[in-house]
């Protein structure tokens, strides 16, 4: 498999376009004065059922140092099943991306990013010595968008590509003014089998995403058509994971990182492995002193079976799981990821509304429906720095027609805590299990991180 300079900076441009600007959440940040009613007493939840309902979430929430160090040995031995086997759960997937960069890249390039949230366009000038400039336009996909027809997804894609060359690129003459020939990374960011840079089988959808006719199928091919469809003068040459793209931007800027990782609207790592450790592609014969990028996909982590964290999973998560478009998927991104995390303090609260703790006498229809509780919600109720929760206040008022006490808002965001924690510790397993697989404790490595709750959710 030839090394291919072009590739390389194409996707190296590609996600430095793509990895390095984070998604925001788009939540409105009411101001809001509390004012105190002598009715509120009798509304309020008393203190005392409070603090036993909080006890009671901090023992399922709360995971030791025993229970942590058992998750990573696990996970170390099923990121190895994973290189020696194909169709493991979690699959390890060969990226074919041999080596890191050298810092001195340079170049024009167009990138695609297809997310969890946003579909993101993006032209990248690499300059070299580890700089670049991003020039990008970002769409918000709908939730029709994440579930129509696959090829109409990929349309929708060539679509937004066309008129980002149109708006940055389109002369008066009505003429596009591009270098020729300018080469495109998309980042796809799914788990998807590649037998070479520009080629990706998807092996399934994730993130709620649910696109008939694409599972099983080369999306490249799938995209090419739709690039040809709206006659973009664009060509394709490689398509990545996201992960495996923050690995090798973060590498082009810092030269000592060895793995990334993203913690967005899902979860996952990448990391640069020997060639001769990855046993079920060696009928491949690529020479055996080099490297490649794998794609661990490892937010599928215990899922299926479910026997690593058996102990550990809750109510809530068994109940996220089931109520999802793919259950028993992707279970160890569903206890961590920014898709998950505001749906299970949103469930939390349905189950202490229905035993008359939270929110008495209000009607709470409005937070009764699934996955309104954005998990950006989390982070402004954990980051509110007021005595009083005002931003908390303002958030239950605004978009759910709720009153609150002082002391609900506390348990709030001590419960939004207690999830942040948790997922941030079961974090940590992945990443450790990788830092322990490539020996790297002595030496120590730099891990880079991306995604919206990386960026977004407070607390280092
Ligand atoms: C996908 C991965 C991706 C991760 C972070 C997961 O749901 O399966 O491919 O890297 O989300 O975006």
């Amino acid at each position: 498999m030839p090394k291919c300079f072009c590739s390389l900076a194409c996707l190296l441009a590609c996600l430095l376009a793509c990895s390095r600007i984070a998604p925001c959440f788009a939540v409105q940040i009411v101001t809001w004065h509390s004012s105190s009613h002598s009715s509120r007493n009798k509304m309020s939840a008393a203190q005392e059922q409070l603090d036993e309902e909080l006890q009671k979430y901090k023992d399922m929430f709360t995971l030791t140092p025993e229970t942590l160090v058992r998750i990573t040995d696990r996970f170390v031995e099923t990121l190895e099943k994973g290189l020696h086997k194909d169709g493991q759960t979690v699959p390890m997937l060969p990226a074919y991306v041999f080596g890191w960069p050298t810092g001195d890249e340079k170049g024009s390039y167009l990138a695609l990013d297809l997310g969890g949230t946003n579909l993101r366009v993006c032209h990248v000038t690499l300059k070299g010595k580890g700089e670049f400039d991003v020039t990008q336009t970002k769409f918000r996909l709908t939730d029709e968008q994440k579930q129509c027809e696959g090829q109409e997804l990929f349309d929708f894609c060539a679509d937004c590509l066309n008129t980002f060359i149109k708006d940055h690129f389109g002369g008066r003459d009505g003429e596009v003014h591009l270098e020729e020939d300018i080469a495109l990374g998309f980042t796809f960011s799914y788990p998807m089998e590649q037998e070479r840079i520009d080629h990706g089988k998807l092996v399934r959808w994730t993130k709620g995403f649910g696109n008939p006719n694409t599972e099983g199928n080369n999306v490249a091919d799938m995209f090419k058509k739709s690039l040809e469809k709206y006659e973009v003068p664009i060509k394709m040459t490689s398509l990545i994971n996201d992960t495996t793209g923050t690995l090798i931007a973060s590498n082009y800027v810092r030269p000592d990182t060895r793995i990334a990782c993203i913690f967005g609207t899902g979860c996952n790592a990448a990391y640069m492995e020997h060639i001769k450790n990855i046993p079920k592609i060696a009928h491949h014969k690529l020479p055996e002193d080099e490297d490649m990028a794998i794609n661990c996909e490892y937010g599928a982590f215990d899922s299926f079976e479910h026997k690593h964290m058996a102990d550990i999973r809750t109510k809530y998560d068994e109940y996220i799981d089931l109520h999802s478009n793919k259950p028993h998927e992707q279970a160890y991104e569903k206890m961590i990821a920014g898709l998950y995390l505001g749906e299970i303090f949103r469930l939390v609260m349905c189950d202490l509304v229905d035993e008359g703790v939270l929110f008495l006498g209000q009607n709470t229809y409005k937070i009764e429906k699934p996955n309104v509780f954005d998990t950006a919600f989390l982070s402004l109720i954990e980051s509110d720095p007021t005595d009083e929760l005002l931003t908390v206040t303002g958030l239950f008022a605004h978009f759910f027609g709720l009153e609150t006490t002082i002391e609900e808002r506390k348990f709030f965001k001590q419960l939004a805590e207690l999830i942040g924690t948790r997922a941030a510790r079961l974090s940590s397993c992945g990443i450790a299990a990788i830092v322990r697989k490539m020996g790297y404790q002595e030496k120590g490595c730099e891990v880079g991180a991306d995604g919206s709750l990386y960026s977004k959710y407070p607390r280092e």
